[in-house]
């Protein structure tokens, strides 16, 4: 994802602020739970986040809050809330994606932090494992692409435009025998 698109993302008129005492403190991560690696292009960091029920990720937004305690962590709560009110729209229309929880305040490493707890808004939803298309071969591949234009034809029908990533092989995950869609941070919707 590119810088720019951020700024697109924030100023977009879709976006509606989200006020952080609005959000529910809930669950917290640790930096060693990591999914998706700390390389440069990483726009969001995605961790395997505590909960004593369900396996759940967080979605953070990496280049504001995430390292900084400079304060953009409104923005970044507005900005994960557009891709959650996307993301359970789909979910509610049976397009397969994770199950989305919400966007909550998810406490850091709150055992080892020495400065007390520190709070980043996340985007939490199901754990679907770790077998991103890239991690797939053969037949198993070929399947699982077909069916990610199933679903993407579903999103369209329901009058979302899916971002030209949106078959990348990072923006979905085989979990039991289906794909699954993941990543709306730059869908939009028809007018
Ligand atoms: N629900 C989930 N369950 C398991 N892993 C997930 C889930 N959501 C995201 N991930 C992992 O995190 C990665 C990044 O997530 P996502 O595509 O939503 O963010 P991104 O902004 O594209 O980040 P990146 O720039 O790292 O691709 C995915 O490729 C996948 O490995
Ligand atoms: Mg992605």
């Amino acid at each position: 994802m590119r810088i720019e698109n951020i700024t697109f993302a924030i100023e977009s008129s879709l976006i509606k602020k989200v006020l952080l005492e609005e959000l529910e403190k809930k669950y917290c991560f640790k930096e060693k739970n990591l999914i998706n690696g700390d390389f440069g292009g990483a726009f969001n960091k995605v961790c395997s986040i505590s909960d004593n029920k369900n396996s759940l990720v967080g979605k953070f937004m990496r280049i504001n809050s995430y390292h900084s305690k400079i304060s953009k962590k409104s923005e970044d709560a507005s900005i994960l809330n557009y891709e959650y009110e996307i993301h359970n729209e789909l979910y509610e229309n049976d397009v397969r994606v994770a199950k989305p929880e919400n966007v909550f305040l998810v406490n850091k490493e709150r055992f080892l932090n020495p400065f007390g707890k520190i709070y980043f808004p996340g985007l939490v939803m199901q754990d679907l494992g770790r077998l991103t298309l890239d991690k797939l071969g053969g037949n198993v591949k070929k399947k699982a692409q077909e069916m990610i234009d199933i679903e993407l034809k579903k999103a369209i029908e329901l009058g979302f435009i899916p971002f030209h990533d949106s078959r990348n092989e990072g923006n979905s995950i085989w979990f039991e025998e289906q794909v699954y869609l993941i990543d709306f941070t730059f869908w939009k919707r028809k007018k």
